[in-house]
């Protein structure tokens, strides 16, 4: 996982400027949450919360945040009450609370089948309460496969804060059922960074979340369709 915080880290520094602003995506996260947990007030742990866009809707909904963030994208968090930011590591940080919801959106499938599992471990046996929810988007091995070879160009949109010329290819394995999307500024070709995401079916992740403490309670078939990511509710596995 060592590519980890570079490419987030330096992704970041391209897009952060541009994408680090509530939109869309964000409200209709925080729709999500209160469609399968209600609407709180709630305690939420948000991993890899990036900008912290989605962390600080949701505390502006009134329930209490804490986010964590590896990189420095954290640096383009706007403060908010009821939202504590812990720029640390999710597989190291020691948090002692417990919370009703966990999210993670968007980023999961890091690493290797084990690193997820100690991951799904922790969100089961340290931060979810009993009865409590855990709402996953997982990488759709449907959708990462259709863009195999794919190719883009994206041009600066200084208005809009995209500042950098940059190339995208993705390619998807299906042995190992892994995405690996690679991007370069296009006067540095040498300088590519890739992230590679390990895509689940569902089946997959009902066999990954064997001994995790955490059971599959649903997913929308029609995310699984057509978007390149589905939402996994997961709950204890005991009740
Ligand atoms: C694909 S980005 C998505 C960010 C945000 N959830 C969103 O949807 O905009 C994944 C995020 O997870 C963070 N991340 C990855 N591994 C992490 C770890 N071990 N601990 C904390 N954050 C991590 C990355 O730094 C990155 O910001």
């Amino acid at each position: 996982m060592e590519w980890v915080k570079e490419f987030y880290s330096r992704t970041g520094t391209w897009w952060g400027p541009a994408e680090a602003k509530v939109g869309d995506r964000d409200h209709e996260r925080a729709a999500k949450v209160r469609a399968h947990v209600g609407d709180g007030p709630l305690r939420v742990l948000e991993l890899g919360s990036g900008y912290g866009t989605t962390a600080a809707v949701l505390a502006a909904d009134g329930h209490t945040v804490t986010a964590v963030e590896l990189t420095d994208r954290v640096r383009f968090q706007t403060p908010a009450e009821r939202l504590t930011v812990v720029n640390e590591d999710f597989y190291t940080v020691r948090l002692g609370k417990e919370f009703d919801v966990v999210c993670y959106f968007n980023g999961f499938g890091v690493g290797s089948d084990a690193d997820q599992r100690r991951l799904l471990a922790r969100i089961a046996g340290e931060w979810l309460r009993p009865g409590g929810t855990a709402l996953i988007d997982v990488s759709n091995p449907f959708v990462w496969q259709s863009w195999h070879g794919d190719e883009e160009h994206r041009r600066p949109d200084p208005e809009q804060g995209y500042a950098y010329e940059l190339r995208e290819r993705t390619t998807f394995d299906q042995v190992t059922c892994t995405a690996t999307d690679t991007w370069w500024p296009v006067d540095q070709p040498d300088e590519a960074i890739s992230q590679r995401l390990r895509c689940y079916s569902p089946a997959d992740l009902t066999l990954l979340l064997e001994g995790t403490g955490l059971k599959l309670a649903g997913i929308d078939p029609a995310e699984l369709r057509t978007e390149h990511e589905y939402l996994a509710v997961l709950r204890p596995a005991t009740p």
